[in-house]
């Protein structure tokens, strides 16, 4: 009896870690780190989708273009780029959570366009 609760907590234990480290919808990105990566948005992805995302060279990288697509393949597309396009790696740069965060911004619209126009800091 006392064996099998100590598994029941256990197991409840386990649980729990699992869904906490699963949850991929908030990215682990401080909020110095966050000012950069908007910068780091405006300046080095803009000359290609664009200083305001609404696309040049690359597509536009706005909500309505970007929310129906799986997160993890956006992640996927800026961490290892998109092989024969001028999509190039981000991997040197950007950490997963680095990229989680910028899908999510970009998806949900976070990073907005008046926003990059006034200069994200
Ligand atoms: C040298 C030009 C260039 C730069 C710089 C660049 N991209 Fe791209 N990106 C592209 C091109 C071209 C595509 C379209 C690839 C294709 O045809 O599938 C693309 C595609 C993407 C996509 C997929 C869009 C979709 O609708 O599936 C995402 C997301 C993306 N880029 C994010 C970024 C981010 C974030 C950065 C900055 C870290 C960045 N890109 C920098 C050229 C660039």
């Amino acid at each position: 009896m006392r064996f099998n609760l100590t598994l029941l907590i256990f197991g409840i234990a386990a649980l729990a870690t699992q869904s906490v480290l699963a949850d991929t919808t908030v990215s682990k990105v401080d909020e110095k780190r966050q000012d950069e990566l908007r910068y780091f948005v405006k300046h080095d992805c803009g000359s290609c989708h664009g200083m305001t995302l609404k696309g040049g060279l690359g597509p536009a990288l706005l909500p309505e273009t970007l929310s129906a697509k799986p997160k993890e393949f956006l992640v996927t597309t800026i961490l290892e780029g998109r092989e024969n396009t001028a999509m190039p790696p981000w991997k040197p740069m950007l950490s997963r959570d680095d990229a989680s965060w910028i899908v999510e911004q970009l998806q949900s619209g976070k990073i907005t366009q008046t926003r990059l126009a006034k200069g994200a800091q």
